[in-house]
């Protein structure tokens, strides 16, 4: 049993304390048809339950993010998933720090605990299953055989849809302050970042090099989801799907620095973006990431097109 036991990889880090997923993510939009169709050709699976549309991607049925009508585009907030044994704890931790926890928003049934970050954005903590990675995705292609074609005919290619959210990034006024209420009060870890203008951060039970990240902005705002896919065949048939279907504002093909993914995001109805990612570093639950300050000249993408002049404008400042 020992032995069997050796083998058996531990799915949280002993002793300490720190969420383990990015749950679910909740925003508005001024027109939810616009939303169903632009998430539903990107390849998520779009459903509707009540006056609010579900984001769903292929590994499984969790709901990784709602959507709900609104004046106009705006990040609402953010459930992060705490092991059961931890959400006591987690709420003493609120309390000693002086972050004042708050009613759940009218009509959220979850009890979790509720709070504001560093810049009022909502969080909530919640006893949850957790959905993000216990080891590193499977990322590939395949070679033909000699003598075999390597080829479908562009009518015959099948897309594959994402497999599972990989992070989200917001914009921060403060990216310093970010990672310290991030990092003391939620329990994550600093992995990377380039002085104050940018900071990706991970989980500590297992986790990609970013559940989130913060990019400097004069106001908070969101600037992508990203989504997980297997190949660099998955993330260019997307790219050139949505290309088809009017989505044609982006930046990709490319492969990250910080995080090392390679990528291609789609910019959606409202100046933010979805990214298709691959391939992405992945913290194990037993690994101390060294993390590391990058000049800002070299820790943004390997290779790639130029990004558009205003891909790192926030539309919701
Ligand atoms: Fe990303």
């Amino acid at each position: 049993m020992t032995a069997i036991q050796g083998f058996i990889k531990p799915n949280r880090r002993p002793g300490e304390l720190g969420v383990h997923s990015l749950d679910r993510f909740h925003f508005v939009v001024p027109d939810l048809g616009e939303a169903q169709n632009f998430y539903s050709e990107f390849g998520l699976s779009v459903s509707a339950r009540g006056n609010r549309l579900e984001l769903a991607a292929s590994a499984s049925p969790h709901v990784w993010g709602t959507i709900a009508e609104g004046p106009r585009k705006k990040h609402q907030y953010l459930s992060f998933g705490v092991f059961e044994e931890d959400f006591e704890p987690f709420a003493k931790r609120l309390q000693a720090m002086g972050v004042t926890r708050l009613d759940p928003p009218a009509g959220e049934e979850s009890n979790g605990l509720w709070f504001h970050d560093h810049d009022g954005n909502l969080v909530e903590a919640k006893v949850a299953p957790k959905v993000s990675p216990d080891e590193k995705g499977s990322f590939g292609s395949t070679s033909a055989a000699p003598g075999v074609r390597g080829q479908t005919s562009r009518s015959q290619t099948k897309r594959t849809p994402p497999r599972r959210l990989s992070h989200i990034l917001l914009f921060t006024t403060d990216v310093r302050k970010a990672i310290d209420f991030y990092t003391r009060v939620l329990g994550l870890r600093l992995s990377d970042h380039s002085g104050d203008n940018i900071a990706f951060l991970h989980g500590i039970h297992g986790s990609d090099h970013h559940m989130i990240a913060f990019g400097r902005s004069s106001a908070p705002g969101h600037h992508h989801f990203s989504w997980d896919v297997g190949s660099i065949d998955d993330i260019g048939a997307g790219a050139t799907h949505m290309l088809g279907k009017g989505y044609s504002q982006g930046w990709g093909l490319g492969r990250h620095v910080l995080g090392s993914n390679y990528f291609h995001y789609v910019r959606d109805p409202w100046g933010s973006y979805s990214e298709y990612s691959g391939d992405i570093d992945y913290v194990p639950v037993d690994c101390d990431w060294p993390s590391g300050d990058h000049p800002p000249e070299d820790s943004f993408y390997v290779w790639g097109p130029n990004p558009p002049s205003d891909f790192v404008h926030n539309y919701e400042a």
